[in-house]
């Protein structure tokens, strides 16, 4: 019986949770800083770091009131803000060293594709994953716990990163793809018509889009229509996309994750997209469709586990391949 205490500090979201093999979830917290950093548009790195370094302890700590013991602690180690990311990294190798623990870095991406394996009802392998959040928009196939394959990425903007920038456009604030959201609902969709993120076969370009946006601000439309027609074309874009994949790979279930699978509408678009198809859309529950440490426990259940000690955080680390120092570091089994 494996019981895996897991760190997040990638970003701007502060969290730890406590997953065991047999029982599932047993306790997780989630703070997001993002209030701290909104003044000033984006993630401030530095504030990012400080921030973690705050909460952390006394959040593993409440975490772990009346649970049983950790038998291994996994951590983050890439991608994301390197500062931010040593901050997790530092403080489970330390707390495995101290508890004398065996260490688990996991990569974020691969953490947001086994996701919805926290459902009740989890998918089975193969599965696609569509993972659209604030940095990342890629297809995936996910063969297996730790087997990944990448089909589409973006050219440019990430579709959290289009939502968040329409949004200042649209006056809405930062961050702001729910309030973007909350605006389309109330506008009309077919006021104007804006272009297609879906570029290739499955890969993504949101700056025409974004472009496109500005202009039709100065040209003076509603501003929830431009909404609507916004997230209209960006949820028909990422379902054309799926729906090509799907019909290339043959899968039957289709998980959506990130923190841009929370909008609604884009959830419609795509559970209509594979219904067609006659596949399942899966998006996990709310709180785990942005940055977590559920996640990352869950994937760790297919890592590596290796000695606390000397370690590295990797800012860039593609979940499908690994980093040479975890692939030749010094393996417990
Ligand atoms: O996964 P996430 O929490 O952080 C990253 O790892 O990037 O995703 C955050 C992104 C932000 O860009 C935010 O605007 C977007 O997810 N987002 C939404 C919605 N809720 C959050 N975008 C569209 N509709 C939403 N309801
Ligand atoms: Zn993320």
């Amino acid at each position: 019986m494996a019981v895996i205490l897991a760190i997040e500090t990638s970003c701007d979201e502060t969290a730890c949770a406590l997953l065991d093999s047999e029982r599932g979830l047993l306790a997780e917290q989630i703070y997001s800083q993002w209030r701290r950093h909104a003044a000033y548009g984006g993630v401030v790195p530095e504030m990012a770091s400080r921030d973690h370094l705050a909460r952390l302890l006394p959040m593993v700590d409440a975490i772990l009131k009346e649970q049983p013991r950790p038998t291994a602690i996994a951590y983050t180690a890439g991608p994301g803000l390197a500062g931010a990311l040593l901050t997790g990294a530092a403080t489970a190798q330390a707390l495995a060293l101290a508890w004398r623990l065996p260490v688990i870095a996991v990569n974020h991406l691969a953490g947001h594709l086994l996701s919805p394996l926290l459902l009740a009802t989890p998918p089975i392998f193969p599965y696609l994953a569509l993972l659209v959040s604030g940095g990342h928009t890629q297809l995936w196939l996910v063969e297996g716990g730790a087997q990944y394959r990448c089909l589409g990425d973006t050219l440019d903007d990430a579709a959290g990163e289009a939502f968040d920038k329409s949004a200042v456009l649209l006056g809405l604030g930062y961050p702001g793809g729910a309030r973007l959201e909350r605006l389309a609902a109330t506008g009309d969709e077919s006021a104007l018509t804006l272009p297609s993120p879906a570029q290739n076969r499955y890969d993504f370009s949101f700056s025409g889009l974004k472009t496109a946006v500005r202009r039709a601000v100065d040209k003076g439309y509603q501003k929830a229509d431009i909404a609507a027609a916004f997230q209209r074309a960006v949820a028909h874009g990422l379902a054309r996309q799926v729906r090509q994949a799907v019909a290339d790979c043959g899968v039957t279930q289709v998980a959506v994750v990130g923190g841009v699978a929370q909008n609604k509408y884009l959830y419609q678009v795509l559970a209509a997209a594979c219904a067609e198809q006659q596949a399942a859309c899966i998006a996990p529950h709310k709180r785990h469709c942005g940055d977590n440490a559920a996640m990352i426990a869950v994937a760790a259940r297919y890592g590596e586990p290796t000695a606390a000690g000397g370690f590295d955080v990797y800012p860039r680390w593609n979940p499908d391949t690994l980093p040479d120092a975890i692939a030749d570091g010094n393996k417990l089994k």
